[in-house]
């Protein structure tokens, strides 16, 4: 088979760079390793910056987000018993962000892919980019017992953090810059009216805790945990007990807990790769970097990759011009490392590090005080939050 773009993964990366190519007349193919339930049963991000939502409507793909997602003015940070609100629209002159699960959008990419037509390619086992220092590079993958070759112009590495592509990179090409906390996040989805409508990070001294939701009758709860726990540690009581003890009494009083529908552990690690193309491999999204989750910007860095190379490949194919691909590592890195920037702060303003002395824990009690105290440090905040410009 032969396509211009190659795209392995077909999480919200893949499949957002697939359509929106195919609307500019470029073909892909997108070859994923899973099922489609599989990739579609992750529970994950749920909190979008107005700049991807665009995107998402660019790509034809943005009607039952409009309709259903919903749009937060604002959010809390709970500390010292009290909440406190982060007015992002009178922060940032207007703009606000948009809570729509990340599954569903998921779903709206893949509906959006068979509706026109796209080739995605589920079970693909063993993908493997070949000649990606040369002008012909190519994708194999195997199907049971058959090995199946895709040629193309492009290889874009959509696959998320355990993904082919950056391991098909020569060690000596790249550098990864990374910090792994000795926490990760237990989540719980449950159908439960959530305690409040907007958004509330926590920070306690037993850890963080967040308060999030899907829809007035989907909640999303996260816990701080050491990174040695594992799902079967906390049964739902223990989860719901725990996060209660977390909360300032007005929050936690007004919580109705439920049967999890979902649970999980995601750690929790900061990771960049410089540079993010080798030959003729492009990195994105996950691929490239991770980020804490605190301060919801995974997903929204993945986006602005995408926007940097979609509009590099059209430039490519439609005027000829390569300057896009050529500055997209660089272009792309720039936001990248202020998301890094930010999630790295947000985290550390919020959770509790077992390794941290006395003095360093007063320091991050003022960081709250001068936040609260400071309009011009509550905007920055805000500012980044929404989302920086691409
Ligand atoms: P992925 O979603 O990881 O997709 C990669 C795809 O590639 C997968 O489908 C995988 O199966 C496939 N794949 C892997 N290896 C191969 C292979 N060898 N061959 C073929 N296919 C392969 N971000 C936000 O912006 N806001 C939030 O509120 C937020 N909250 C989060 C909460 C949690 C608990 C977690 C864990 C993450 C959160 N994130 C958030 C981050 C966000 O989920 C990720 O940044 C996002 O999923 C990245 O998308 P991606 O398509 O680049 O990678
Ligand atoms: C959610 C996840 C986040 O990382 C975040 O900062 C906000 C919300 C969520 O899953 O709802």
């Amino acid at each position: 088979m032969r396509t211009q773009v190659g795209i392995i993964g077909g999480g919200p990366s893949g499949l957002l760079l697939s359509q929106l190519l195919h609307l500019r007349g470029i073909e892909t193919v997108v070859l994923e390793k899973h099922s489609r339930e599989y990739v579609l049963g992750r529970i994950r991000a749920g909190v979008l910056e107005h700049s991807f939502a665009a995107l998402m409507r660019e790509a034809q793909v943005g009607e039952r987000m409009d309709r259903e997602g919903q749009i937060h003015e604002g959010f809390f940070i709970a500390h010292d018993g009290i909440k406190e609100r982060v007015d992002l629209r009178a922060l940032t002159g207007g703009k606000t962000v948009l809570v729509y699960g990340q599954t569903e959008l998921t779903r709206d990419l893949y509906d959006a892919r068979d509706r026109f037509g796209g080739v995605v390619i589920h079970g693909a086992e063993d993908v493997r980019p070949h000649a990606i220092d040369t002008s012909r590079p190519y994708l194999t993958y195997r199907v049971g017992a058959d090995v199946e070759r895709i040629d193309c112009d492009y290889v874009v590495g959509c696959d998320g953090f355990h993904g082919v592509s950056r391991q098909s990179i020569p060690n000596d090409k790249i550098r990864l810059l990374e910090r792994v906390y000795p926490f990760g996040w237990l989540g719980v989805l449950s159908r439960t009216k959530p305690v409040s409508p907007e958004l509330i990070y926590a920070a306690h001294e037993r850890g963080f805790a967040l308060c999030s939701l899907r829809s007035p009758s989907l909640s999303r709860y996260y816990i701080q945990v050491p990174v040695t726990d594992s799902v079967d540690d906390w049964s739902d009581e223990q989860f719901f007990d725990e996060l209660h003890r977390r909360l300032p009494d007005e929050v936690a009083t007004a919580m109705i807990t439920g049967t999890s529908i979902e649970k999980s552990i995601a750690p929790l690690r900061s990771l960049v790769v410089e540079p993010m193309r080798f030959g003729n491999l492009f990195l994105a999204g996950d691929a490239a970097h991770i980020v804490p989750p605190t301060g919801a910007r995974g997903l929204n860095t993945a986006a602005s990759d995408i926007y940097y190379l979609y509009h590099a490949l059209v430039d490519h194919y439609s005027k000829r011009d390569d300057r896009g691909l050529e500055s997209y590592s660089e272009r792309a890195l720039a936001r990248v490392w202020k998301g890094q920037r930010f999630s790295w702060w947000m985290t550390m303003l919020l959770h509790q590090f077992p390794d941290n002395s006395p003095y360093e824990n007063r320091l991050q009690k003022t960081e709250l005080d001068y936040l609260f105290s400071s309009e011009k440090a509550l905007a920055s905040l805000a500012e980044n939050y929404v989302g920086l410009p691409f």
